[in-house]
């Protein structure tokens, strides 16, 4: 499945529209950097690592239309950056691939292609340990996971993170079932998530957003393993709205709570979780389900599309490199101790 890629037919970003999943499967054919910057603002592009894969054919499509303008190629691909402002890999994926504008166009794409190339390695290797990791973490029956958002392919790229996990772990037998949440406002979970399990026959069961607690509390869960789109360099992972309240609830449980991300999620130039930038959407978002209006007309809204959960409530961040595994307390409170 393409999920970001380039056109042969012609400078162009093609993006699998995941606005229309799972009712429809539609490609966007994005010949302007406006086009993109659109894309990745209404999410018909997301996810972390595949933000960065989209930033960096943004950048190659930037170069593609001012050959021989580095400048101005420059200042276009800076708008994709700029384009959200929480997930690490954006910024990163657009750098990385005009680190190549001076050798022209072709470089710069060649280098995008790079970027997408390096996520499905990043991704076996990253998923891969989390699934050792959570089967020596609950080795006494196939594991029952909780998941918020969606952290599969269509935020990744081949090999999932988090959902990439449960995915390794139901190739190996040792999966249950995925609960997942739903993911208001935006529905990540129940749009994306769901459709990705049933296509692998996963087990899996849908709930509302504030069951997830419910359900650790009550001995459904044996671990809680979700994405990051930023990881303070203290350890602090901002992740989708929702995920601050697993943490508290899998911390009080004593269930496992473990983060799968990218090695470069982990922003060494953020030093703690109050140092992230949590992007705020518009109000449209909540002030209505479905197409209907839910509320009010012009009520005041609040609409953080990610939370932060402090280094100790996290188990374990686990990536292509290493397993960080943290001191989990139950207030919070606590440092963590790191290795
Ligand atoms: O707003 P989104 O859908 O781009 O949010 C990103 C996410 O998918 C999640 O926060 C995820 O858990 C981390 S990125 C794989």
């Amino acid at each position: 499945m393409h999920i970001v890629d380039w056109s042969g037919d012609g400078p162009a970003v093609v993006l699998l529209d995941q606005r229309a999943l799972p009712q429809a499967t539609e490609y966007l054919h994005l010949t302007t950097v406006d086009g993109v910057v659109d894309a990745v603002r209404t999410l018909a592009v997301r996810g972390a690592p595949n933000l960065g894969v989209a930033g960096a054919f943004g950048a190659a499509l930037a170069a593609h239309l001012h050959p021989g303008d580095p400048a101005a190629a420059r200042a276009e691909a800076d708008r994709v950056a700029r384009a959200r402002p929480t997930a690490v890999p954006l910024a990163l994926g657009v750098r990385r691939a005009l680190t190549r504008l001076a050798d022209g166009p072709a470089a710069v794409l060649a280098e995008a292609r790079a970027v997408a190339a390096d996520g499905a390695r990043v991704n076996a290797a990253a998923t891969t340990r989390a699934a050792d990791l959570l089967q020596a973490l609950c080795p006494a029956r196939p594991v029952r996971l909780l998941t918020v958002c969606n952290t599969g392919e269509l935020a990744c790229g081949e090999g999932g993170s988090a959902l990439g996990a449960a995915l390794r772990l139901h190739e190996r037998g040792a999966l249950a079932e995925v609960l997942a949440c739903e993911t208001r406002p935006l529905l990540q979970g129940a749009r994306l998530t769901v459709w990705e399990l049933a296509r692998a026959g996963v087990p899996h069961r849908l709930c509302v957003d504030s069951a997830g607690p419910a359900a650790i509390a009550t001995g459904r869960v044996d671990a809680v393993v979700v994405g990051a789109d930023r990881i303070a360099a203290d350890g602090d992972v901002a992740n989708k709205i929702g995920t601050y309240m697993l943490a508290c609830a899998a911390a009080r449980s004593g269930v496992p709570f473990v983060v799968v991300a990218p090695e470069e999620t982990i922003d060494p130039t953020t030093p703690t979780g109050a140092d992230i930038v949590v992007e705020e959407r518009g109000a449209d978002e909540v002030l209505g389900f479905g197409g209907a209006t839910t509320t009010l007309p012009g009520t005041p809204v609040f609409n953080p599309a990610f939370d932060v959960t402090p280094a100790a409530l996290v188990t374990a961040i686990v990536t292509e490199e290493r397993a960080w595994e943290q001191a989990v307390t139950t207030s919070g409170a606590a440092a963590p101790s790191r290795r």
